[in-house]
């Protein structure tokens, strides 16, 4: 093996030398911290303690995303908001210094369309322009084009959310840089990197990083066993390689 390889690996990601990487990413756009909203907190209690582990990780900021589906979750700024300002009260109280708001993870679903006409989606960045998205993992939605066409006429800019987990795209991979063409950014899942959803998933995940095809990355994180796995994911040479490009976590 060149000295090249041993110091960079074969495939050119640095290997795990053993010292601990320090996480350049402080502000995390994807989790599910809104309790009793979807398929994340349940409570309160369990928000407060999720945010207090994003503390100890370094965030300064998180925006959480609950889900919005037409069928199963029909959240809005007028549930989500109320529960937001709890939760930022909590941290007030328990002196958890961190900036805590709430955005929308959007289904692209039969009912999407509507919900882009009627405005008032919850969006995210400091434009307030961002709009994070995801697809069944199934298939591709017919309507998919549709929606990101009247997204970006509306002036969104449409974040796919974890696009390693849909398998028709990881299988068909030319389909990523044909997102990208259109202006849609990538988010990264980190626990992709680790294998966590399944193997084709991380290998999906090596490909977007190695490629620079990913703009943001996020935990997703739901629950307390999600939050067990970051710090070894943080740690990851995958992970530890999509840091070297312009994100845009820390900007936005
Ligand atoms: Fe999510």
């Amino acid at each position: 093996m060149s000295l090249f390889n041993k110091i960079f690996g074969t495939k050119g990601i640095p290997s795990n030398t053993g010292i601990p990487f320090v996480n350049p990413i402080h502000v995390e756009f994807h989790s599910h911290l809104i309790f009793g909203v979807d398929d994340g907190c349940e409570t309160i209690d369990q928000s407060i303690e999720l945010l207090r582990d994003f503390e100890q990780l370094g965030m300064k900021k998180v925006v959480t995303t609950p889900h919005v589906m037409s069928d199963f979750y029909k959240n809005s700024k007028e549930n989500i908001y109320p529960l937001r300002d709890q939760i930022r009260q909590r941290l007030k109280e328990e002196n958890i210094q961190i900036e805590f708001d709430a955005a929308a993870e959007y289904m692209i679903d039969d009912g999407f369309e509507k919900k882009i006409a009627a405005g008032d989606l919850l969006t995210f960045g400091k434009d307030n322009k961002h709009i994070l998205i995801e697809l069944p993992f199934m298939s591709e939605p017919p309507n998919l084009n549709a929606c990101l066409f009247e997204l970006q006429i509306a002036g969104y800019i449409p974040v796919l959310a974890h696009p390693e987990r849909y398998l028709y795209y990881a299988n068909d991979r030319e389909k990523y840089i044909g997102l990208k063409e259109r202006g849609i950014l990538l988010q990264l899942n980190i626990l992709s990197c680790v294998g966590y959803y399944s193997k084709p998933v991380a290998d999906a995940a090596e490909y977007l990083v190695l490629n620079n095809l990913i703009d943001l990355v996020g935990s997703d994180t739901h629950h307390k066993r999600h939050m067990q796995i970051l710090p070894d994911a943080i740690q990851h040479k995958i992970y530890r390689k999509v840091c070297e490009a312009e994100l845009l976590n820390n900007y936005l």
